[in-house]
């Protein structure tokens, strides 16, 4: 099997390249080899490479540069997943895309299903939202992964940014009336390798569509914050906050130019029920990637 990767160097990006690579042969890219803001480039890159899955992890993601910067955002996020879901389609590839939470406007309450009516509060939640859609548009086989608050040791996160400032200040403030589950780059990798030779080898057993893929539980950043940094300090790390330190704020004290929904629970069970997988709590994935980077 040949697998198309964008992205490579970014967090999902570079955990794909080890999950995938049991699964055959990965054509591994970064902008440079492969600029999703280049229509062209994208359908010549395909024509010429004809893989058998095309898996899509690179994005715009700076969400709030996206405010003041929505052509690029539009043109990577919601254009170019239509081009190569076009693509696919005449190849007859599989295509692996990913959304986000903030698709939603985190007003409903609980944990959200894939078929709940979306509302996006920004041009990056629109902007995905959009790609979702020009994609189920193509008719190419595929599936997207809607996930949340991503982290890993590769890459920029909230929590290494916990861990930097952590050291730096004596007093840290800390959202805590919005709610999520941290997920692991990692986790994320290898469920996308699972599905994806699911979905090639029983594809009756793989309905194409919307999957949310998150750790299980829920916390907010600043109960996430407080572990973080509870784990730095037991291993021994130079932590200058206190533990009292820590306060706990609402959203509404720290604006930023892109609204973020307080609810982004995002409910599992479809994914869980057609994979036949167990999705671990957020605190052992956090734990892991604390040991790797401590
Ligand atoms: N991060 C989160 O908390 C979060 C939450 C929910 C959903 N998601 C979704 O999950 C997916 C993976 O996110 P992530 O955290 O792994 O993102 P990330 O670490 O920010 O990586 C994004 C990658 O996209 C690449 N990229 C940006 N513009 C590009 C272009 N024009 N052409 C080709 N590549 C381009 C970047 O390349 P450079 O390194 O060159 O910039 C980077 O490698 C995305 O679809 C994202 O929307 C993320």
């Amino acid at each position: 099997m040949r697998i198309l990767l964008t992205g490579r160097n970014g967090q999902v990006g570079f955990e794909l390249q080890r999950a995938l690579a049991p699964l055959g042969e990965v054509l591994a890219f970064d902008r440079a080899g492969l600029d999703l803001a280049d229509e062209t480039a994208i359908r010549a890159r395909l024509r010429d490479l004809r893989p058998d899955a095309i898996v899509n992890p690179a994005a715009y993601t700076a969400v709030d540069r996206a405010e003041t910067d929505s052509e690029t955002a539009e043109a990577i996020n919601a254009v170019a997943p239509g081009v190569l879901g076009e693509e696919a389609e005449r190849l007859g590839a599989l295509v692996i895309h990913y959304s986000t939470d903030y698709v939603f406007d985190g007003q409903a309450t609980g944990f959200q299903r894939e078929a709940d009516p979306t509302g996006p509060q920004g041009v990056y939640g629109r902007t995905k939202l959009a790609g979702e859609q020009a994609l189920a548009r193509t008719g190419a086989r595929h599936l997207i992964f809607r996930t949340s608050w991503v982290f890993g040791a590769h890459g920029a996160n909230f929590l290494k940014t916990m861990l930097r400032l952590a050291a730096e200040r004596e007093a840290l403030s800390v959202v805590a009336d919005q709610i999520g589950a941290p997920t692991a780059a990692s986790l994320i990798a290898d469920v996308t390798a699972h599905a994806l030779r699911q979905a090639l080898r029983e594809p009756a057993s793989v309905p194409d569509g919307v999957y949310h893929l998150a750790a299980a539980g829920e916390t907010s950043w600043h109960a996430y914050a407080s572990h973080v940094i509870a784990g730095a300090r037991a291993a021994g790390r130079p932590i200058r906050v206190a533990e009292d330190a820590i306060r706990p704020i609402p959203a509404a004290d720290y604006p930023t130019p892109a609204r973020r929904p307080a609810n982004s629970r995002l409910d599992t069970e479809k994914l869980r029920n057609t994979f036949g997988l167990v999705l671990p709590h957020w605190r052992d994935g956090v734990d892991h990637v604390l040991q790797q980077i401590l």
